[in-house]
């Protein structure tokens, strides 16, 4: 397995792009299961995890071939199945979000229930439940969701949990809900920006929703979905990432290309309050304008408009060098804290106090050996390292490309130092 060394320090300058949205990607390719008809998609990150889904949307009846410039070009085989295996669902949970088309498309499922990870236990009940509104029987057995319905019936549904709304729950029940008989309306919908790219993808093909990126989604169900040509979202994740970058680098120079800015809006609000000012031009190049001194700040997360979980360790990277006390609280995973540990491995001053993390500034990290816990932490390490004084060696890479499309290369073509080695 490859590890990242990282010699931190060096003075970054240029622009940087911005790929296709992973959790826009990974449901509009499992919603092309709602269709005989071929279609492409356009813009999609060229990941382990939309790898992942490849595979798994091969194995339900489907061809799918990579076209020039992240395009992916999917068509029927003829030959549709109902089974997604443990091996490919256990690893990714987008995956799952199979089901709800599946269900839709064919009347019955057998998926594989996904894998608990390290950001917390992530059930699936909201994801059932939506289903089981819409009149499907379901089973779990065996690690298997076992899901059966002659045809869905639309109902009305309150979708929230107690964390709030579900992204991926919203997004099997919609695509179960666009075939379904009649009107189904869901309450409390995850109204992501991800979740409305679907709601566009779907509307292509035929669908009928009205309220999209709200919390009240109307669904009028159709009899058939056409094949369509549509391209995927950026990613405003790996946006904010090198926002938080350029700020935890206190770093003018970095320019931010084909983003879409009025989608971390609590974003760009946390960093005026630590004076960070970000601006975006006519072409859509987004600017960070940091000084030496920030402030520290106060920052929890919550389902979207508020601040993104997926965020939330980058913007911690950025606050272990701000003087002052910050103070961060995860309300969609109250566990997603794996990467306090390693940061504080490379100098950084956070306590886990509750529920808690409060990060007590430091004047510089350190580079040291770390390991990356998920995703999110990866990229935290990232940008730790590069701000660090010293070498930094992230091991369990995995994570990182599961997520980030060609990173090290992208923060190489602006100056940083920063290399794989085989373990
Ligand atoms: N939840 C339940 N029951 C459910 C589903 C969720 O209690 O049936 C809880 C979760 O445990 C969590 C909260 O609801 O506390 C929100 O979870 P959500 O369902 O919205 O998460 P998800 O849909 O499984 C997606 C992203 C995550 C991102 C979250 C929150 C994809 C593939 N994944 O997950 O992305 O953190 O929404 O925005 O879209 C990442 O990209 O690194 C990542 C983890």
């Amino acid at each position: 397995m490859d590890k990242l060394i990282i010699e931190g320090g060096k003075f970054l300058k240029g622009e940087i792009m911005v790929s296709g949205s992973k959790n826009a990607a990974l449901p509009i390719i499992a919603a092309t299961l709602l269709t005989d008809e071929p279609c492409v998609i356009r813009n999609v990150p060229r990941l382990m995890d939309t790898s992942t889904m490849i595979r798994l949307l091969k194995s339900l009846g489907k061809d799918v071939e990579w076209g020039k410039d992240n395009k992916i070009l999917i068509s029927s085989n003829g030959k549709p199945s109902d089974f997604a295996d443990y091996k490919l669902v256990s690893t990714m949970r987008g995956s799952f979000c199979v089901l709800g088309p599946l269900l839709g498309k064919l009347g019955h499922a057998k998926v594989s229930l996904p894998g608990g990870c390290v950001i917390g236990v992530r059930p699936v009940d909201l994801h059932l439940k939506g289903l089981r509104a819409l009149g499907a029987k379901i089973e779990v057995e065996a690690g298997y969701v076992l899901a059966k319905a002659n045809r869905l019936k639309g109902t009305h549904m309150y979708l929230g949990g107690g964390f709030g709304s579900s992204v991926l729950a919203t997004a099997n029940v919609m695509m179960a809900a666009v075939l379904a008989e009649g009107e189904t309306i869901i309450e409390s919908a995850a109204c992501e920006p991800e979740v409305e790219d679907l709601a566009d993808f779907l509307t292509a093909m035929g669908a009928r929703i009205k309220g999209k990126g709200s919390p009240r989604l109307i669904i009028t169900g159709v009899k058939k979905l056409k094949g369509v040509n549509y391209q995927i979202i950026p990613d405003r994740i790996e946006a904010g990432t090198f926002i938080l970058l350029a700020a935890a680098l206190r770093n003018n120079n970095i320019v931010i290309k084909g983003a879409n800015l009025s989608h971390l809006m609590a974003l760009v609000d946390k960093m005026k309050e630590a004076g960070v000012k970000i601006t975006e031009n006519n072409e859509g190049d987004i600017f960070v304008k940091t000084s030496k001194n920030l402030k520290p700040v106060t920052v929890t997360t919550y389902p979207y408009p508020g601040f993104p979980t997926d965020l939330q360790a980058q913007m911690m990277a950025l606050m272990t060098t701000i003087d002052g006390i910050s103070v961060v609280t995860d309300r969609v995973y109250p566990d997603r804290f794996m990467h306090v540990a390693e940061l504080n491995r490379m100098g950084a001053n956070i306590k886990k106090e509750g529920s808690n993390a409060v990060v007590h500034g430091v004047k510089h990290l350190s580079g040291a050996p770390v390991v990356a816990s998920d995703l999110r932490a990866s990229a935290a390490l990232v940008m730790a390292g590069l701000t660090a004084k010293g070498k930094t060696e992230i091991r369990r890479l995995y994570h990182l490309d599961r997520g980030y499309e060609n990173l090290d290369k992208k923060l190489t073509q602006l100056g940083a130092k920063i290399y794989r080695e085989k373990e």
